[in-house]
C-alpha cells in the first residue's frame, strides 16, 4: 500500500506479503491495539467477540513447540526442523484465536466464523493502512495440541497466524483480481 493514496485506492491495491519479503520495523503495541479496536467494530451477531489476537513475543519458544508438534505427528527430524523455522520467519508473528459457541441458539456457527474472518482480515488491512505488510497463514502448526495448549484458553483454537513486518519493497506490484461485476448483481 502507498500511504499517500486515498484510502479506497489503498484498499483496492492491497496484497498479502510473505515473511521473506518483510523486515523490521514491526508495529508498536499501540498500533496493534488500534488495529484490534478496528477489528472489534466488525459485524458481530449478538456481540459474541469470537476472535482475539495474541502477539508472539518469544518466537523461538513457539518454534520449539512447532518442532514438538511436528515430531508428535510422525515428522522426520528434517521436517520437524523446517516446521520449527516457520515460527521465526517473520519480523513479527501473531496468532488468531477463535472461540466458537456451537450451542448458541441465536447465532449459528457459520455466522461466528464470518465474524472471525472479518476480524482477522480487519487486523491485517488496518496494519497495512499504517504502512506494514503481512500474510495470514495456517498449516498444520495451527492444529498441534502443544501449541493450542500454550496459547488457548478452554474452548478456544488457533485459526491462523499473521506474519507481519514492513514490506522490503514499498510499492505494491499490481495483483490480478477478479472483475467485481462478476461478484455483484442486482435482483429485482
Ligand atoms: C484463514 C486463512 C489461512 C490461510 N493460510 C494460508 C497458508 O497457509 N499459506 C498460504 O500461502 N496462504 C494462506 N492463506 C492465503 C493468504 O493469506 C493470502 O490471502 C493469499 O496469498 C492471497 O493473497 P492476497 O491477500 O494478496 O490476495 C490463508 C488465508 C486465510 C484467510
Amino acid at each position: 500500500m502507498h500511504k499517500s493514496e486515498p484510502i479506497i485506492q489503498q484498499l483496492q491495491s492491497r496484497r498479502s506479503i510473505g515473511a521473506k519479503f518483510l523486515e523490521v520495523p514491526v508495529p508498536e503495541i499501540s498500533q496493534y491495539l488500534d488495529a484490534v479496536k478496528i477489528a472489534l467494530c466488525q459485524p458481530d451477531h449478538k456481540k459474541l467477540h469470537p476472535c482475539r489476537v495474541v502477539l508472539i513475543e518469544d518466537t523461538a519458544k513457539l518454534g520449539l513447540l512447532f518442532k514438538q508438534g511436528a515430531l508428535a505427528l510422525g515428522a522426520t527430524i528434517e521436517e520437524a526442523n523446517k516446521a520449527q523455522s516457520k515460527a521465526t520467519k517473520a519480523p513479527a508473528t501473531l496468532a488468531f484465536i477463535a472461540k466458537i459457541d456451537e450451542t448458541n441458539p441465536e447465532v449459528p456457527i457459520h455466522e461466528q466464523w464470518m465474524t472471525c474472518g472479518a476480524f482477522a482480515s480487519s487486523v491485517l488491512t488496518s496494519l497495512e493502512l499504517m504502512g506494514f505488510g503481512g500474510k495470514i497463514v495456517s498449516g498444520s502448526s495451527t492444529t498441534y495440541p502443544e501449541v493450542n495448549q500454550a496459547l488457548c484458553d478452554s474452548g478456544e483454537r488457533i485459526i491462523a497466524w499473521l506474519m507481519l513486518g514492513t514490506p522490503k519493497v514499498a510499492e505494491n506490484k499490481p495483483t490480478e483480481r477478479p472483475d467485481p461485476q462478476n461478484y455483484f448483481s442486482i435482483w429485482s
